[in-house]
């Protein structure tokens, strides 16, 4: 079967390895892919948010199975163009429609689904322009530190936690009349601050059964002990220590559950994956946010521990049968380590020469930001650069693995959290 695959990062690298492992993918096509993807398929310069070229494209090549990686294909409707077209509705495709994809691009419409369907969330209220005021009065009533979250998607930037009530009412009001985070922060859900400690969970999902991934845990910001700046992922392990069987029966139950049901009751026949922050309060799961696609780099970290043939997994999700088939998930633990460019997450530079990126201690390097120059060697081509990830029969054995990989490999500038999993060693 001729596979398409929507994204550039190290999600899809991943993503890459898993599909060209199967017997099932004759050939696999990337769009627009990255340096480490052309080593399982072919890269194609393609807008994805070009329906109409993806289109043709899937036309001429034969192709049977679309995986959209990023969110904003699914945002601005790509299932749904693919749907609507006579040539195209028949297309296996992964990933929900435009409708479905609002569970990531509306804070405000997934705090009412999840009110509605009686998910545990925090606390909120939502603002606009035409009631500022009223958003401004809700601040002095609430306890500190709050959060302020732009409703529409904002680069993974629009959410903004405030240590008083003069730092959030002044940045409530950047966000709503100064534009702060441009039209996806007209909008912004304020919503009470939790406390303790945040896992993904990963449920794929064809409309009507659902399987649960490994669950994984990501370090966010830039700095060791989980200080500094926020960035797009520094690294994750898989599985989550905490999330034993009796955590993830709560987290079924009152989670995975009525969101499967809740999106049915809206008329939202969701195939795709689902990501679900948490947050475990005490010992109960609270949801963070969802988002219509796999994290990165907890892909880099999960699909590793996938045994089932995963063409087959998507074939029988995009054909809304699950339940038929057999989720084997590795007993093993798996570690990434992500290695950025200096600078990032602030300004870097890009270029740099990469070497000694044979693997080592048996690790996966997924590409996240790299490129080929015009002498066709690696270099760094973004601020996350590579994603390196071991697997190991404890979680310190894998975490050791990835450290020893991402120590050997060069690159001008490189950086990397040395304590990924820390908590949990
Ligand atoms: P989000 O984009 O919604 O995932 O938020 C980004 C990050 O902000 C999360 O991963 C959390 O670390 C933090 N965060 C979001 N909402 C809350 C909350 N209600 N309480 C505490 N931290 C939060
Ligand atoms: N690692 C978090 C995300 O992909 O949004």
């Amino acid at each position: 079967m001729n596979i398409l695959l929507i994204g550039a990062g190290g999600r899809e690298h991943a993503f890459a390895y898993k599909l060209s492992q199967s017997p099932l993918c004759t050939q696999l096509f990337i769009a627009p892919g990255n340096a480490g993807t052309s080593e399982f398929g072919k890269n194609v310069k393609m807008n994805p948010n070009d329906f109409e070229t993806v289109g043709i494209f899937c036309l001429e090549n034969n192709v049977e199975l679309l995986i959209v990686g990023p969110e904003e294909p699914l945002v601005l409707g790509m299932r749904d163009y693919f749907e609507a077209n006579e040539n195209l509705k028949n297309m296996l495709f992964i990933g929900p429609d435009k409708m479905g994809a609002t569970m990531e691009a509306s804070k405000d419409w997934s705090k009412a689904f999840m009110y509605k369907n009686n998910i545990p969330t925090a606390a909120y209220q939502t603002f606009t322009s035409d009631n500022l005021n009223e958003g401004i009065a809700y601040l002095k009533t609430q306890k500190m530190p709050i959060v302020l979250k732009a409703d529409g998607l904002a680069a993974g930037k629009g959410v903004l936690i405030c240590q008083t009530l003069e730092e959030a009412t002044s940045e409530l009001q950047q966000m709503i009349s100064d534009k702060k985070f441009g039209a996806a922060s007209s909008k912004v859900v304020i919503e009470e601050f939790l406390t303790g400690i945040e896992l993904s969970v990963f449920v794929l999902s064809d409309g009507n059964s659902y399987k649960i991934l490994p669950t994984a845990k990501d370090y966010k910001r830039i700095g060791v002990g989980e200080t500094g700046l926020n960035t797009g992922g520094m690294g994750a392990i898989s599985p989550v220590p905490f999330a034993n069987h009796e955590f993830m029966q709560k987290v079924i139950i009152k989670i995975i559950e009525p969101t499967i049901i809740g999106l049915n009751n809206e008329n939202i026949k969701y195939v795709g994956f689902i990501f679900i922050g948490l947050i475990k309060v005490g010992e109960e799961p609270v949801v963070i946010e969802y988002n219509c696609r796999m994290g990165d780099p907890e892909t880099e970290t999960v699909l590793p521990l996938i045994e089932s043939d995963f063409v087959e997994l998507m074939v029988a999700t995009a054909k809304g049968k699950l339940h038929e088939t057999d989720l084997k998930i590795s007993t093993q633990h798996a570690a990434t380590v992500m290695l950025v460019s200096a600078g990032y997450p602030g300004d870097y530079e890009k270029g740099k020469l990469m070497t000694n990126l044979e693997p080592s201690n048996n690790s996966m390097l997924f590409h996240a930001g790299t490129a080929l120059n015009n002498n066709n060697e690696i270099v760094t081509n973004g601020g996350r650069v590579l994603a390196v990830t071991s697997l190991g029969n404890s979680l310190s054995e894998a975490v050791s693995k990835s450290m020893k990989t991402a120590e050997n490999i060069s690159f001008e500038g490189k950086y990397f959290r040395t304590d990924i999993g820390f908590e949990f060693l």
